[in-house]
């Protein structure tokens, strides 16, 4: 296991009714609050409603809008009405999106150069706005991490970036508020929480064992309950441990302590910087062919581990066969669970391909992947994926 500096600073406040809690805690930073939230699934469902009820006392600016994978324009209309309204603390009410366009647009609010600057460079980040976080999908672990991810289509670049000071103050997680996630993102959720800890799993340190096995218990959370979920939005027990698992899976419990770059997202996030798709989908997609292709005499042991730990098959003489039937299962799970589980039925074709391999390896440090890649490998997981 390597060194590392483990922190947890969000108050995680989880289950039913936590909202009550909301006035005290951000009776802390002032009174005016930057209401932040995405396209409206929050108004259809109650939650806008009962903030706005529970945050009488408080002076609430509305900021509206913000789309899935969430633009850098959107950040610079955010940051100028904090600037204006002398926000005191932002609430985003939503998914990663919300709250990553929140936590840059907190970090903007005090920068005087261009809001993009602090997506390309986080060095640039100085002081940001408190972030209160209210969760409504189980996805991205944003409501515990210190890390955003912002598209620029300008460019078409989707880059992440991450400072100690964008850690949400606090968050809110009631499971209820996932009953109205449409059917597609709580799959496309479930896989991105499987997807980071897959990543951590699939790394070149060894002997962490402690972190591989809470890794197994959240892939096993996530294959237990998102079937669950699909089938019965309303149940609590799945809802919530999908909710929880979404925090654990990418807070640093399972990645402290393992080196190394992750492979599947930089090539998601060209996709969407591209296509503008859903992240999780991307993952799903990607994941299955990328274990495919990284197979090897290598790489064979930790996949037979996957597919006995994970998967709960068998253990067997032929290490091979293990492997490819815990890959496989991985993707039957996914298309299981309604995703479409090619590009080409996301309407994607090979046009692009190699500009998306190039630009993947050009953003990110895949040499140092558990299985190193260069773009002609990118470029080859990528047209499996077709
Ligand atoms: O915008 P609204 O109307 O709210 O609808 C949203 C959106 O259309 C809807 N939704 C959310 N909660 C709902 C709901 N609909 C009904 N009922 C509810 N309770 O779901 C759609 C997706 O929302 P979004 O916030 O985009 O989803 P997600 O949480 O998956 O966030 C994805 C973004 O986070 C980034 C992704 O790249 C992508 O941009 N990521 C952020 C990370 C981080 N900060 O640590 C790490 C991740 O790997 C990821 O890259
Ligand atoms: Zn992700």
């Amino acid at each position: 296991m390597e060194n590392f500096i483990f922190r947890a600073p969000t108050h995680m406040y989880f289950g039913k009714g936590q909202i009550k809690h909301l006035p005290e805690i951000l009776k802390e930073y002032g009174k005016n609050v930057l209401l932040a939230y995405g396209g409206g699934s929050i108004k259809k469902n109650g939650i806008y409603d009962k903030v706005l009820e529970v945050l009488s006392d408080f002076n609430i600016i509305e900021f509206s809008g913000i789309e899935p994978n969430p633009r850098i324009g959107t950040v610079r209309r955010g940051a100028e009405i904090c600037r204006q309204n002398k926000i005191d603390v932002i609430l985003a009410v939503g998914g990663g999106s919300t709250i990553d366009c929140s936590k840059v647009i907190g970090a903007a609010t005090f920068y005087e150069g261009d809001a993009w600057d602090l997506v390309k460079d986080s060095s640039k980040i100085g002081k940001v706005l408190p972030i209160v976080t209210i969760l409504t999908i189980s996805a991205t672990g944003s409501e515990m991490n210190k890390g955003a991810v912002i598209s620029n289509p300008e460019t078409n670049e989707k880059l992440g970036t991450s400072s100690v000071n964008m850690y949400p103050k606090a968050s809110i997680l009631d499971p209820e508020y996932t009953y109205t996630l449409p059917a597609i993102q709580t799959s496309a959720g479930t896989a991105d929480i499987m997807s980071h800890v897959i990543e951590n799993y699939f790394k070149k340190t060894e002997g962490a064992f402690l972190q591989d096995k809470i890794s197994e218990g959240i892939l096993k959370t996530c294959i237990k309950y998102c079937p669950i979920a699909l089938k019965e939005p309303k149940n609590y027990e799945a809802r919530s441990n999908l909710m929880w698992a979404s925090s654990l899976a990418l807070n640093g419990l399972c990645g402290s302590g393992k080196e190394g770059s992750w492979s599947c997202h930089p090539i998601e996030h060209e996709l969407s910087a591209f296509y503008d798709i859903t992240h999780g989908v991307g993952l799903a997609i990607i994941t299955p062919r990328w274990m495919r292709y990284i197979l090897s005499d290598k790489t064979v042991d930790k996949f037979a581990c996957y597919a006995i730990n994970v998967w709960e098959f068998e253990n067997e003489e032929d290490k091979f066969a293990l492997a490819k039937k815990g890959i496989d299962a991985t993707e039957k799970f996914f298309k299981d669970c309604g995703i479409p589980m090619n590009l080409g039925k996301l309407g994607i074709d090979d046009l692009l391909l190699e500009k998306m391999s190039n630009a993947a390896v050009a953003h990110r440090n895949l040499k140092n992947a558990y299985v190193p890649l260069d773009a002609k490998d990118v470029y080859n997981i990528l047209k499996m994926c077709l």
